[in-house]
């Protein structure tokens, strides 16, 4: 990542920072890379993630006692939040909200918008039933968070696409009606598909196989195997956002790559990032705690793949604004002139203004060309007549104008 668009990663990341504030969560940082079995546990073995795209070693010492251990660089961060939740009994201070900024690593196939070392931005919503967790308050205070940074960022035209993947339950009797639909015809798809359709049919609605897809059309859908609790549920979080005027669009065939959802399921979908276009998805995860040996905590969660959200920034031309370029450049002229020039800098930057410093032993010429390659608005001679008469030249590089500018009006002028 090289700059100018580092401006932009920093622009997203401290509108996240503001939003993410008022609506108080707080910031956890987990380890890069954690133990295997998390993630084979919490995502899921029969996951593409686990499957095939865990960077995963042995870590093992030289001493022969080192008996070692199978490490991962984390795919997500859901799991290792977790994991800390219950490592540190965060439990015990009722709801966490919490969200995470940083790499994730998955062996995947580089294409526009997928990448093997990726950004996530993270954010949880996990506690006791007690606090609150369950609800679908929560679902819906999420959802319209993250609608309200969209806004914030200036990214029009995003689809969020909604589902329920209903409870353990419903997921044994939807995976068992799917395993039924698969058996006359899953010798005709792919090989993945075949392995599938008998360790955990669901992930066959994975399949990006393009021959596969007339026959997942036909398959059953979850929507039908909800039960009444998770109904309700469903039925609560879309009135929420009805009230809220969060728009949505219902997808049943939503049903995220990733083992731990449970009832809510869902994605942002942005038109212009081509095949890779979720910019961000998420959900509940109501058992992923007791699934990785914790305390029962439901929870929602969400993951923005930065990098495409970033993307999408740039599509929708506001990012001009956030590129910021120098106000001016301030050019030394002849020997002896550099203490002069950092000299009034140092003042203009006192001012929050953004400015580049020359050398003395540019030529006029020089510095004009190094002025408009940092992208400076105004360039600001300094030279021997400038600094006894304590009035500068200011030419500005647009439009070749050219004053004389006394140092007390100098910042009010390269702010215009
Ligand atoms: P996920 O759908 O696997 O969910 O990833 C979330 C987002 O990360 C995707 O929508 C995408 O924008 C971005 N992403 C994923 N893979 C790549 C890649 N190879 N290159 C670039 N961007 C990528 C999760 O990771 C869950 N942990 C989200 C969550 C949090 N669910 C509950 N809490």
């Amino acid at each position: 990542m090289l700059p100018p668009e580092t401006a932009l990663w920093n622009f997203v990341e401290s509108a996240v920072r503001d939003v993410f504030r008022a609506y108080n969560f707080h910031e956890i940082r987990t380890p890069i890379f954690e133990s295997t079995e998390l993630f084979a546990r919490g995502v899921g073995e029969e996951t593409d993630i686990v499957a095939k795209e865990m960077y995963t070693w042995e870590d093992r010492g030289r001493a022969e006692s080192d008996k070692g251990q199978s490490l991962t660089l984390r795919p997500e961060a859901t799991a290792g939040i977790v994991r800390a939740y219950i490592e540190h009994k965060l439990g015990d201070r009722g709801l966490n909200k919490l969200y995470c900024i940083g790499p994730m690593f998955r062996r995947e196939r580089p294409q526009k918008g997928r990448y093997r070392q990726f950004y996530q931005i993270d954010a949880e919503i996990i506690g006791p039933a007690s606090a609150g967790s369950e609800s679908p308050a929560r679902d819906a205070e999420v959802l319209e968070m993250l609608a309200t940074l969209l806004d914030r960022l200036g990214i029009a035209n995003w689809t969020l696409e909604l589902n329920s993947v209903g409870c353990p339950n419903d997921r044994a009797a939807f995976n068992e009606a799917l395993r039924k639909a698969l058996e006359p015809v899953v010798g005709k798809m792919c090989v993945d598909c075949q392995r599938r359709a008998v360790t955990n049919p669901l992930r066959v609605l994975d399949c990006k196989v393009p021959e596969d897809q007339p026959i997942i059309e036909t398959l059953p859908r979850i929507s039908q195997f909800l039960d009444e609790g998770c109904r309700k549920h469903f039925e609560a979080v879309q009135e929420i956002l009805k009230a809220v005027g969060v728009p949505f669009v219902l997808n049943d065939r939503l049903v995220r790559g990733l083992d731990y959802y449970t009832r809510t399921a869902f994605e942002f979908t942005h038109g212009a990032l081509g095949a890779q276009n979720a910019i961000l998805g998420g959900g509940r995860y109501d058992g992923l705690s007791e699934a990785l040996g914790g305390p029962a905590a439901p929870g929602i969660g969400f993951a923005i793949g930065e990098d495409r959200l970033v993307m999408s920034l740039q599509e929708s031309a506001s990012s001009d604004g956030i590129l910021k370029k120098p106000n001016a450049y301030v050019a030394p002229l002849g020997p002896g002139m550099n203490g002069e020039a950092a000299r009034l800098a140092r003042e203009l930057r006192r001012h929050d203004l953004v400015i580049d410093l020359g050398d003395e032993s540019f030529r006029l010429k020089k510095s004009f060309e190094a002025a408009t390659k940092a992208g400076a608005k105004y360039i600001v001679i300094v030279g021997e007549n400038e600094v006894k008469a304590d009035a500068f030249a200011v030419k500005d590089l647009a439009t070749g104008e050219q004053v004389s500018v006394p140092r007390a009006e100098l910042p009010g002028k390269l702010r215009g």
